[in-house]
């Protein structure tokens, strides 16, 4: 497969009483990820700094699911649970809520808030990851945005942050070649969906700006992902080896390499 090739296959197969650890596992994307990996057979573990929501989601899952209350951003939760989990698949998730604001409203603290949160997270875990090293044929997927390739400009530093993070993630891909550590690193590029408590606000922010309705603004969308659509690619990505290191974009058809 190429650049602009589509991917449309799932396939859970491999992943069964593997360990798993999903960051932001505690609402959204995470939490829909962290279900789908445990309802493939994998052991997950859960990180979010909510404990509350973290045990519910355990409740519902009858107990069999490790879960940390804890700050992704910071160096040493990366160093000590990739140390102590050793996961076969890390989905780095976790991610700040912009402030949805036009660039000239944003303040420094606010246009950086996920250069301190998303871009730190993916710096200090993929760093550990290396340096452990994970095992050949762990894969690490990093979460990426549509909006590294389209630009998102009522989000303030968003879409410069997703942008590092999928050079970090590709950074890593080729350290793990050259060192033939055997580690896939992809990173997953989703587009803006209401369905969270992350896009819920941009979603009503870009709607307004455009004089639209929220639903106008969304018939206009290509495709609006559910979180269960977004936990199954990572689930396709994890558990295809055949799926080279590498950026994807989830279009309308499937994942797209970039
Ligand atoms: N929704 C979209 O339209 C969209 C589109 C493209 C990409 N994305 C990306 O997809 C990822 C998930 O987004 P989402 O929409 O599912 O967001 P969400 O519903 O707001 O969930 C974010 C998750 O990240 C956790 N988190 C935030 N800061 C953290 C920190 N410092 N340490 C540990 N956990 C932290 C939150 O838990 P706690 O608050 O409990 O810590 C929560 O579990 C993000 O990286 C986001 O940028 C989202």
């Amino acid at each position: 497969m190429a650049q602009g090739d589509v991917y449309i296959g799932m396939n859970a197969s491999d992943l069964r009483g593997t360990t798993v650890l999903v960051t932001g596992a505690s609402r959204g994307f995470g939490r829909a990820t962290a279900v789908a990996f445990h309802a493939a057979g994998a052991d997950v573990v859960a990180v979010a700094r909510t404990a509350e929501q973290l045990r519910q989601l355990q409740a519902e899952l009858d107990g069999s699911l490790t879960i940390v209350a804890a700050d992704v951003a910071d160096p040493v939760v990366a160093g000590s649970l990739l140390e102590q989990y050793k996961p076969k698949t890390l989905v780095l998730n976790a991610g700040a809520s912009p402030l949805a604001r036009p660039i000239h409203h944003q303040t420094w603290e606010t246009f950086s808030r996920n250069w301190e949160v998303d871009v730190k997270q993916a710096f200090h875990w993929i760093r550990e990851a290396l340096l452990l090293p994970l095992a050949p044929g762990s894969t690490v997927v990093a979460m990426s945005s549509g909006a590294a390739q389209f630009g998102s400009p009522l989000s303030g530093g968003y879409a410069g942050a997703k942008a590092t993070i999928r050079f970090i993630t590709g950074y890593a891909a080729e350290e793990s070649e050259r060192a033939g550590l055997g580690i896939r690193f992809v990173s997953l590029l989703p587009r803006l969906t209401p369905e969270t408590d992350l896009g819920s606000p941009a979603v009503a922010a870009y709607a307004e700006r455009s004089g639209l309705s929220v639903e106008q603004y969304l018939s206009q969308q290509p495709v609006l992902l559910k979180t269960e659509d977004v936990a199954a690619h990572v689930i396709d990505l994890a558990s295809n080896a055949e799926r080279p290191a590498g950026a994807y974009l989830i279009a309308p058809a499937g994942l797209k390499v970039l």
